[in-house]
């Protein structure tokens, strides 16, 4: 659900002879705003402004979406309070020309740009039949996140055109820019808000408990269990994440270095909740279209000759296959990897690693021998610059080939860049190098 807000026209106040003073109306808007959502946040609020006095009341029942049910503003243009607005809040609905190329939307989104710390959702009104690909593409590129098209005035009847939202997007519909032609883009938004919103205290009362579950039940991964405090997460929006007691905080590590697209981010919520919607699982030996795609795109990315796509669990999982078959394919045991690296928790996995996480379970069994990486800010050769970085690790990298036997190793396992296990860049040339 999504709460679009606006201070209307004059028209609308004449007809309910109401008196029209925009600069009035503008300040009991914001001040409805502010309350609504302290009240949807389910908390007693008192508050006291020019024209709402509210005492100790709380509205209950809350709504589901957290922090709360996005807001998004109408601005016309060229008035800039109602873009600030927008900013403040979550998303903007442009009341403008919408042609893409002309000075008013392109003016409008520049200017939203610049007040939006993080702009939000951008839900345009459009007409259909103009629509080719091209202009969904410039939309796009304005930061337009939604489009509507022939949702209201499409000749059809109300009845139709609930019939229209109840069914959804038309299958394997994933960009919420509406392709040409199509009726009426009624997807979801996300149920996040992009802005900073605090949490409420019942979120924090709530992360109060799941803390004290965590510590009686969760076993953590790395973690001296009786030591170990994590930090609760009660919400992540964009760049943040809000701790425990609320605080809001740049999430720098993007959590475990996997979410860098952004937390929440409305496209990969989208595809989520459109595909679980659709079909939950899919067993190994089926086909299915999202798995196809998703080899197919993998497959364009990767170098020439490797076009076939394995699906695992995960990275420990994808690395023991991927040892298994180089051992079976050349009938060699060894496999050579680097020391400070992180490969995965499983038994194979934990001993190619090469950072002390395997300690415990080395027991030299496993065929792997280390080297050490190229590692320029602390070099392990004495280097002082990238490039002798490069050549030197290289040389080592040789001459460990050499003395354990090209003719023993099944597989050299190398990460681009280090995650778990620290992030450092190889040195240009390393990695290219290295595979040759
Ligand atoms: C480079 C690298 N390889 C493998 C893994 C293991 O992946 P998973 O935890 O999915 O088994 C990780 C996980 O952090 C990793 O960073």
């Amino acid at each position: 659900m999504v709460l679009g807000v606006g201070l209307g026209r004059r028209a609308e106040y004449d007809l309910f002879g109401e008196e029209w003073d925009p600069r009035r109306i503008a300040r009991r808007y914001d001040e409805t705003l502010e309350l609504l959502a302290r009240f949807w946040s389910g908390e007693r609020v008192t508050f006291h402004g020019e024209f709402f006095d509210v005492d100790d009341v709380a509205l209950l029942p809350t709504p589901e979406q957290r922090p709360r049910i996005p807001v998004l503003v109408a601005a016309f243009w060229p008035n800039r309070r109602p873009v600030r607005r927008a900013a403040r809040w979550d998303g903007l609905m442009p009341v403008v020309d919408p042609d893409p190329d002309g000075p008013d939307l392109t003016a409008l989104m520049t200017y939203y740009r610049e007040v939006a710390d993080e702009p939000g959702e951008v839900f345009l009104y459009v007409d259909g039949a103009g629509l080719t690909d091209a202009r969904v593409d410039s939309y796009r590129d304005l930061g337009i996140t939604w489009l509507a098209s022939d949702c209201i005035s499409g000749g059809r009847s109300t009845e139709e055109n609930l019939e229209l939202v109840r069914r959804g997007p038309p299958p394997g519909e994933r960009p919420r820019v509406a392709p040409a032609g199509r009726p009426c883009d009624s997807r979801p938004m996300t149920t996040e808000t992009r802005t900073a919103a605090a949490v409420s205290p019942a979120d924090i009362e709530n992360g109060r408990r799941a803390y004290e579950l965590d510590r009686a039940h969760v076993f953590h991964s790395w973690q001296a269990q009786a030591l170990f405090q994590p930090m609760t997460v009660l919400a992540a929006s964009g760049s943040h994440v809000w701790d425990g007691e609320g605080n809001r905080l740049l999430d720098l590590s993007s959590q475990l270095v996997y979410t860098n697209i952004g937390h929440q981010h409305p496209a990969v919520v989208a595809a989520i909740q459109e595909q679980a919607g659709r079909l939950c699982t899919i067993a190994p030996q089926h086909v299915n279209d999202m798995r196809s795609e998703a080899a197919r795109l993998v497959a364009e990315l990767t170098p020439q000759g490797l076009e076939t796509v394995f699906f695992t669990n995960g990275g420990a999982d994808a690395n023991e296959h991927a040892i298994r078959m180089a051992r079976l394919h050349t009938g060699r045991q060894k496999v050579l990897s680097a020391y400070r690296s992180y490969h995965g928790g499983t038994q194979l996995a934990v001993n190619v690693t090469g950072d002390p996480r395997r300690f415990a379970n080395d027991y030299f069994g496993e065929g792997v021998v280390h080297f050490m990486p190229a590692y320029t800010y602390r070099s392990y050769f004495g280097s002082t610059t990238e490039e002798e970085e490069s050549e030197r690790a290289l040389r080592h990298l040789e001459d460990m080939i050499l003395l354990e036997g090209p003719q023993n190793i099944a597989a050299l396992i190398l990460e681009t860049i280090p995650g778990t296990a620290g992030i450092y860049l190889p040195p240009p040339g390393y990695l290219a190098a290295s595979g040759s």
